[in-house]
């Protein structure tokens, strides 16, 4: 396979990082921009169902295999009243919406939201609002969505035409609590109370539930990782998981730093799980706190169109990245990322699904097509469940603007849940050159490769576009292939990589 730079991987069956919970693979829709109308509901569409939601979305979402979908937001659901989004349409209000500037029409609402979710296969992660609201209206919430009947919100869902609880299991205790950008921002000491007292009467209400309670919105708020200690101290015994949150960019142009930016995702989670257990230390608890990466993604070309939107306008463009080649690799490294670290982080939503920063990209009345950062994802959520292996790496490193010792390699493999398969994704970083990947497979005897997956373009700004919906594509080209217990793949610079191994019979 020539003389390239070459990094060096051991997997070993019994070191197991953790089993994928299916809802790592998670996304989020909020009602923002076109996210919502124009996205997933567009009952003038030609393609729109009885519902009115789009068939060509519903189908790229299925082929996604989304398993969870958080909603309503976001920053848009701390000033929502859920109430104005069920019952007759027509007596529906128009609210002028203030995380966003625009104005809200509530035609589809929590009811529509859960029809749709069905359709497409995912489960539904429901926010309830603690910015301007509290525990009454997210008690209400949990007892109109879950409460078989009998009770006042229980038999008004009945009412308004849906006899059957929808079940929501899982919930978050409001978005982002801690950003001066929030409606309703709290302290961590002022977050922590509200939020122990929502947790406990939504629980009361529906104990099978399970709760989300707001970390910071990001490793650089100046309140991090404190905000995480003092939340846990008020909630520890309360809720199930902590949320994190990040967006990555390269406004500066610079590759090779952009790339690296994952190793942030990778230290903030760490943080965050020391954090986790040093509460569960100090409250003297027996229980663990999970972590639910409920927002990631990169986010940044569209800033500059968003500051132009006009103010109150109904369902206007907003946060529409459209995503280059470059964008997908670093995507993919915040999939691996995610996958290494399958032992705490249980729910992951990409942010978001439909065209607000989303893998999907719509035109009104138009057609609907892939993103580049599609790929990974779908890969991702295709061949990454299973157990995920302790990838041992040495890879060579470079130096970005902000990292250094920054690996050429980044690398997870997951061993299928009961199939005798094996799937490595591997990002290879190097603007320049191919890299060679040695893996050794000593306990891996039969198994050969199936498939070798590869995402690569020569432009780093390459888009999938309405006209060139195509344009960045994966390939089954790759070369990879096993020979005496290891695995030697090229990878060529500045792609991702899945390659997909089977016990073939002997
Ligand atoms: O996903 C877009 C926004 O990013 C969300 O509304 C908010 O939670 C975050 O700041």
């Amino acid at each position: 396979m020539g003389d390239y730079k070459k990094a060096r991987l051991v997997l070993d069956k019994e070191y197991i990082i953790g089993t994928t919970d299916k809802r790592l693979f998670g996304a989020f829709i909020e009602h923002l921009g076109r996210a919502i109308y124009g996205g997933i509901y567009e009952p003038a569409h030609p393609l729109a169902d009885e519902d009115g939601f789009r068939r060509d979305v519903l189908e790229l979402v299925r082929e996604l295999r989304v398993p969870v979908v958080r909603y309503p937001g976001g920053n848009f659901v701390s000033g929502y009243n859920w109430e104005d989004g069920v019952g007759p349409r027509e007596q529906r209000p128009v609210r002028l919406e203030l995380a966003w500037g625009v104005r809200e029409p509530n035609t589809v609402g929590t009811n529509e939201f859960v029809t749709w979710a069905r359709k497409a296969g995912a489960e539904v992660m429901l926010a309830v609002n603690l910015g301007t609201r509290g525990p009454d209206a997210a008690r209400n919430l949990v007892e109109y969505c879950n409460h078989p009947g009998g009770s006042y919100w229980s038999d008004l869902r009945k009412a308004h035409g849906y006899p059957e609880p929808h079940e929501i299991k899982l919930w978050c205790l409001g978005n982002e609590m801690d950003g001066p950008w929030q409606i309703g921002r709290k302290t961590a000491e002022e977050y922590g109370r509200i939020a122990c007292e929502t947790a406990k009467v939504m629980k009361w209400v529906d104990p099978s539930i399970e709760l989300v309670v707001c970390g910071s919105s990001g490793r650089g708020m100046p309140t991090f990782p404190a905000w995480e200690a003092t939340v846990l101290e008020h909630t520890y015994e309360h809720v199930d998981y902590i949320s994190l949150h990040t967006y990555l960019g390269n406004q500066e142009n610079d590759t090779r730093n952009f790339l690296a930016k994952s190793l942030e995702m990778d230290e903030f989670i760490r943080t965050v799980v020391a954090t986790c257990d040093y509460v569960r230390e100090k409250v003297r608890s027996k229980k663990q706190i999970n972590l639910s990466f409920d927002e990631w993604n990169v986010w940044y070309h569209s800033n500059e169109a968003d500051k132009k939107v006009e103010r109150w306008s109904l369902a206007p463009p907003q946060l529409e990245d459209a995503y280059t080649f470059e964008d997908a690799l670093v995507v993919g490294c915040m999939l691996i990322t995610l996958l290494n670290h399958a032992d705490r982080v249980k729910i992951g939503c990409l942010a978001q699904l439909v065209n607000v920063i989303g893998p999907i990209l719509t035109e009104n009345l138009g057609p609907a097509w892939r993103q580049t950062i599609f790929y990974p994802y779908l890969h991702a959520s295709r061949y990454g469940r299973g157990r995920v292996l302790q990838p041992v790496i040495s890879s060579p490193c470079y130096d970005a603007k902000d990292y250094t010792d920054v690996p050429y390699l980044a690398a997870a493999a997951v061993a299928g849940e009961e199939r005798e398969e094996l799937t490595i994704f591997a990002v290879n970083r190097d603007t320049d050159q191919p890299l060679l990947l040695e893996a050794r497979l000593a306990q891996f005897a039969g198994y050969q490769v199936v498939e070798h997956l590869v995402l690569e373009h020569e432009d780093l700004k390459a888009r999938n576009t309405k006209e060139e919906p195509d344009n960045v594509v994966p390939h089954n080209k790759g070369e990879a292939r096993m020979e005496e217990g290891f695995l030697r793949a090229l990878l060529p610079k500045l792609s991702w990589n899945v390659i997909r191994l089977k016990k073939l019979p002997s």
